[in-house]
């Protein structure tokens, strides 16, 4: 649906560009982002003629160029560079402060490299890319993060490149329980003021506010023990309170006047960290459902089989109507890339 929009890729992974043109998504709308890209990676990368490659080392120009030299080909490339900005939120989800291991961090670099691809005769350099952190609330941080790539945009341009695209990465928050957002109209009049004088092309990369809250995960309350529901979702099924102390509103789907009280919601899973909701106010009895609010970004691809539990089905609810798009796991499944256990 979203390449119907007309929308295009942000991927990070072979995976992810071989899901991308699964869909039929157009090559030439799809960016590699990614500090470890292997060599098969990028040979699939640049086998597909995709938009571009944004460079995260030096190292990677030149496996880039060998690559592109081996296909006879001129691989067009951004570099993803570190704009020293501090987006907010968990450390573990803040990406654009020099030091990160994300992008590059010495701008001296950046133009060092942008001078060796200008020379070189497989690269062409397209772009400059830059991704601040997820989750971000603070708008101000954009702000920052555009007057920062157009600066070193100028500089790399002195060195001869046109560029076609200044990609400012995603990571626009959405409300998780009650926060107040920004909205994607708000973070656009931001980037207009400050790049509205640019030839070239913007891209965004958001990922968490287009999918974020079209996901629920619904569980069922097996037992309650002292204040905690134990339900049978754990942090296998949705990490993210775990990772990173994240926070999801967690509803009854049954209208219920049963215990109404200040719960922990928890999973069976053998780690006090699996936590699914800490002191959550809610009604709930042993057996109901609860709907797991937001959880249609870092939900479902980031689950795992820990404990040896099998993922549940993904249903695609459209108005009415509503279709399995992808079956709950069996024990083959969990057991089928197995081999040579007996010997
Ligand atoms: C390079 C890059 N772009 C975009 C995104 C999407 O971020 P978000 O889902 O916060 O919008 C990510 C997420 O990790 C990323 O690494």
């Amino acid at each position: 649906m979203i390449n119907k929009k007309g929308c295009g890729f942000d991927v990070v992974s072979g995976g992810e560009l071989r899901r991308a043109l699964h869909v039929g998504a157009d090559p030439k709308k799809i960016i590699f982002s990614g500090v470890g890209k292997s060599y098969e990676e990028i040979l699939l990368g640049v086998q597909n003629n995709i938009l571009s490659f944004n460079i995260e080392s030096e190292a990677e120009v030149y496996r880039i160029e060998e690559i592109a030299s081996s296909q006879n080909k001129i691989v067009d490339v951004g570099i993803r560079f570190n704009p020293e900005v501090d987006s907010g939120g968990h450390e573990y989800i803040k990406t654009g402060r020099k030091g990160d291991k994300f992008g590059i961090s010495s701008n001296d670099s950046i133009l060092e490299i942008a001078d060796y691809i200008y020379q070189s005769k497989n690269l062409n350099l397209v772009g400059l890319a830059c991704h601040i952190g997820s989750q971000i609330l603070d708008l101000e941080s954009y702000r920052l993060t555009a007057k920062n790539i157009k600066e070193l945009s100028i500089n790399i341009k002195k060195i001869g490149h046109k560029l076609n695209f200044l990609d400012l990465g995603g990571g626009l928050g959405i409300p998780y329980e009650n926060d107040k957002t920004p909205s994607p109209e708000e973070l656009i009049s931001i980037i207009e003021e400050e790049l509205i004088d640019i030839d070239e092309m913007i891209v965004l990369e958001p990922g968490r506010s287009i999918s974020g809250n079209a996901g629920i995960l619904l569980t069922t309350v097996e037992y309650i023990k002292d204040n905690f529901l134990i339900a049978d979702a754990a942090m296998n099924d949705l990490l993210r309170p775990a990772l990173y102390k994240a926070k999801h509103d967690v509803w009854n789907l049954k209208e219920t006047k049963t215990i109404d009280q200040i719960w922990t919601i928890v999973g069976p899973v053998c780690e006090s960290s699996d936590v699914i909701a800490k002191e959550h106010r809610i009604n709930a009895d042993e057996g109901d459902v609860l709907a797991i609010k937001t959880a249609g970004a870092y939900g479902f691809v980031m689950s795992s089989n820990y404990n040896s539990r099998m993922r549940p089905a993904e249903v695609l609810v459209d108005d009415e109507t509503f279709n399995i798009i992808r079956s709950r796991e069996s024990f083959d499944d969990l057991i089928k890339n197995e081999m040579n256990l007996n010997d």
